[in-house]
């Protein structure tokens, strides 16, 4: 490295600004931020549905063509003035396979290797076929015993591992996509870890985060920080839409206004759509529930918070029933916190959060990245 390019690495740590993209089924969501006194500052933010470049309902999840998804993503861009394109971009927990191994132990240079050999076993495609990343769970501290035998000390140096594999083919795809929107992406990440970052405080603590998404409900336990099971609810936002549109036989235009603008809180005059999206909910509280429960079964480990991400819980009422279903601390994933943000919109960012959580914590990650 010259001089010059040392002078402008350092002019340049002050001045760049970040994007943080999640394209969504049913909406891309961008953030832009920056460094300032050592603080992450929003400079602006944007979401798209994406149903009309379908030609169908905003609010509908979307199997978008590359074209269409490049010209949306283009559009986001524009609306939202963003002025840079380093970006983070976030790929749907659908794109990955998450599973968890435990490895004997081995020296740290034959570790990834002993990793993808135990791995293959649980990934159902040829290895030359997917991308793998892993990361070490820490071992918890409980086996510090002193009348440990030989037996439990091999037992304590098993080693667990976090693996996730990716189809190249996304990867792929995502490459093609943002290469021709001019995006410049510094990772890709499944959605999960951008979430955590964005919305999961420090601690001890095992917490359950909720993403209800237009498409599915996604669950994930994190602990200390780091994943330790996730679930997919093949149930989201936009089935209680489609629920409401063929049990009042309305549009699903009218529907997802009418759910949006009452949700829960319609009173006596809505009474159906209560029930519906009731029933609706119940299931997705009851799978996630069960999940919840089950985990602090096998773990013996009490799950103390459930953090709600994704548009879908921005339902009015939702947090209501959902105090019904859960045991546990319910709260709005507030992700703006970690920003610093003009102090006359905080109410606004409070409402906002829970959708912006995966596009947050893809621009910290690229932020963090720039150091
Ligand atoms: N105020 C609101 N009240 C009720 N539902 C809402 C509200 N705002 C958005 N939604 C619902 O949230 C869904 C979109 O959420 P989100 O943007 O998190 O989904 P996505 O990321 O595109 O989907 P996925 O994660 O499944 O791919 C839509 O189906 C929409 O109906
Ligand atoms: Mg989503």
């Amino acid at each position: 490295m010259n001089f010059s390019s040392i002078m402008s690495a350092l002019f340049s740590k002050q001045s760049e600004s970040v994007l943080g993209i999640d394209i969504g089924s049913s909406a891309i969501k961008i953030v832009q931020i920056k460094k300032k006194r050592g603080r992450a500052v929003l400079e602006t933010y944007g979401e798209l549905a994406l149903g009309p470049y379908a030609g169908i309902e905003v609010g509908r999840s979307t199997n978008l063509p590359n074209e269409k998804i490049i010209e949306a993503l283009k559009d986001i861009l524009r609306e939202a003035k963003t002025t840079t394109l380093a970006s983070g971009i976030a790929l749907p927990l659908s794109s990955s396979l998450i599973t968890f191994i435990s490895v004997p132990p081995v020296p740290e240079k034959q570790l990834s290797e002993v990793i993808a050999l135990e791995a293959r076993k649980y990934i159902p495609v040829p290895m030359s076929e997917v991308m793998l990343d892993y990361s070490l769970v820490p071992r918890e501290d409980t086996f510090a015993n002193d009348d440990e035998t030989q037996g439990k000390q091999v037992e304590k140096q098993v080693q667990d591992v976090l693996v996730v594999a990716i189809h190249n083919e996304y990867i792929n795809n995502y490459q093609a996509i943002t290469a021709k929107s001019g995006i410049q992406p510094g990772f890709y990440e499944i959605e999960i870890f951008s979430s955590v970052r964005a919305v999961v405080e420090q601690g001890i603590q095992a917490v359950m985060i909720i993403d209800m998404g237009a498409r599915a409900t996604k669950l994930y336990i994190i602990e200390r920080g780091i994943l330790r099971a996730s679930h997919i609810i093949n149930r989201g936002a936009q089935d209680i839409t489609l629920a409401i549109s063929k049990s009042l036989s309305i549009s699903v235009n009218e529907a997802e206004n009418m759910k949006r603008s009452f949700g829960l809180k319609g009173g006596p005059e809505y009474k159906e759509l209560t029930e519906i999206i009731t029933v609706n909910l119940d299931y997705i509280f009851y799978e996630s529930n069960a999940a919840l429960l089950n985990y602090q079964k096998k773990y013996m480990k009490n799950i103390s918070k459930v953090i709600l991400t994704g548009g879908g819980v921005l339902l009015k009422g939702f947090t209501d029933l959902a105090k019904i279903s859960f045991q546990t601390e319910i709260v709005y994933a507030d992700p703006f916190s970690k920003l610093e943000t003009p102090a006359f919109l905080t109410e606004q960012f409070a409402q906002a959060g829970p959708e912006f959580a995966v596009a947050i914590g893809c621009a910290l990650r690229r932020l963090s990245e720039l150091e």
